[in-house]
């Protein structure tokens, strides 16, 4: 069911604008350069979640339109190509939020509590800010808001990283509870998942993340990611040259693994044979890394640079989003029984 009228699959896929230095490599890597190899054979459209990131800034709510633009300029740099695949910011595309209020009826309130990102960012949140108050309904309600972003383009697949496989597999539920409730209307949302890429170590070896401080961003100078992986961590028993190393544990071996999936074996034979030292390994990541991440940094300083053909994207890729998302919303209310 459910494929477009040029008989191509259905593919959604969205990413938070969290702040200043927008995308870093474990989004590029996890999810961004699929979608970028899927968008001539698929209908793709790359949306940025904005009122998701409200979820966690909503006092600094004025700041994520900058945000957005950042992420948009990310998703361009890395080669989506906006005349073939709808760049377009949730807030601009209003049935996101009449699809959500309509799923939050139908969604059991112990699904949402037991998604273990919510439970993460609570205890986060509660932490470090001022307690109980600034964990919101919002908040409990993000995977609802996933759910509605996909199904309301009736999207097949949703390439994403590992991270996301729990809030995936709630979309499929609300389909699939919609669906028994009111007739079909959804196909069921499968995550697509790159098994060498599902996750991206960050610098301290857990998971690449920007709430963790352990990133390295797209923007980041040649010096930056310099100083980054230098700094990065390593096998912890290899405190010389000679003693053997662990590749599978070791920050700069995967991340070469990623960067260089040709010529990576040699450097992991040599670093479990104690016949390289972690600077060489370091330095010559740092080579690869730059030369890889070069031109993305051009291209993106370059779009930053005319907002207004920017702004134009945006606002083009929400108009054509917003013609999908219509005709769902018909559907829906229709099967619903409103006028
Ligand atoms: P977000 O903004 O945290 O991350 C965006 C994408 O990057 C992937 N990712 C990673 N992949 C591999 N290794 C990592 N270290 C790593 N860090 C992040 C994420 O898996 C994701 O694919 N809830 C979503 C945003 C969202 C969404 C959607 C996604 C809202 N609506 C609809 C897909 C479809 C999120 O916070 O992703």
């Amino acid at each position: 069911m459910a494929e477009t009228s040029q008989g191509r699959k259905r593919i959604l896929s969205g990413m938070q604008p969290t702040g200043t230095g927008a995308l870093h490599i474990g989004n590029l890597e996890g999810a961004l350069r699929n979608w970028v190899q899927m968008q001539d054979e698929t209908e793709l459209y790359c949306c940025i979640v904005d009122w998701h990131a409200l979820t966690t800034r909503y006092a600094e709510a004025n700041k994520i339109w900058e945000s957005c633009l950042e992420v948009a300029a990310d998703y361009i740099a890395a080669g989506i190509d906006p005349k073939k695949a709808p760049v377009f910011v949730q807030s601009q595309v209003k049935e996101h939020a009449e699809l959500h209020l309509l799923l939050s009826m139908i969604t059991p309130l112990g699904w949402l509590e037991r998604v273990p990102s919510f439970k993460e960012k609570r205890d986060l949140m509660e932490s470090k800010a001022e307690g109980d108050e600034s964990v919101s309904y919002g908040l409990l309600g993000y995977p609802c808001l996933q759910a509605a972003d996909i199904l309301l383009y009736r999207a097949h697949a949703v390439p994403v990283g590992k991270d996301q496989a729990a809030h995936l597999e709630i979309s499929r539920e609300i389909a699939r509870r919609f669906n028994h409730l009111y007739g079909e209307v959804f196909p069921e949302p499968k995550s697509h998942i790159s098994e060498t890429t599902a996750v991206i170590p960050g610098l301290d070896g857990r998971k690449m993340s920007k709430s963790y401080g352990n990133a390295i961003f797209m923007a980041d100078s040649a010096d930056e990611v310099a100083k980054k992986v230098m700094g990065a961590f390593t096998t912890p028993t290899k405190m010389r040259k000679t003693d053997p190393g662990v590749p599978e544990s070791c920050v700069v071996c995967q991340l070469r693994k990623v960067y260089d999936p040709e010529g990576y074996k040699t450097s992991w034979d040599e670093d479990r044979a104690g016949e390289r030292g972690c600077v060489q390994s370091k330095r010559e990541l740092i080579e690869i890394l730059n030369s890889t991440l070069e031109p993305i940094r051009k291209r993106r300083r370059e779009i930053l640079d005319d907002r207004a053909e920017l702004e134009r994207i945006l606002k083009d890729g929400a108009d054509r989003a917003r013609e999908a998302a219509v005709t769902t919303m018909n559907m829906v209310r229709s099967a619903m029984g409103f006028k």
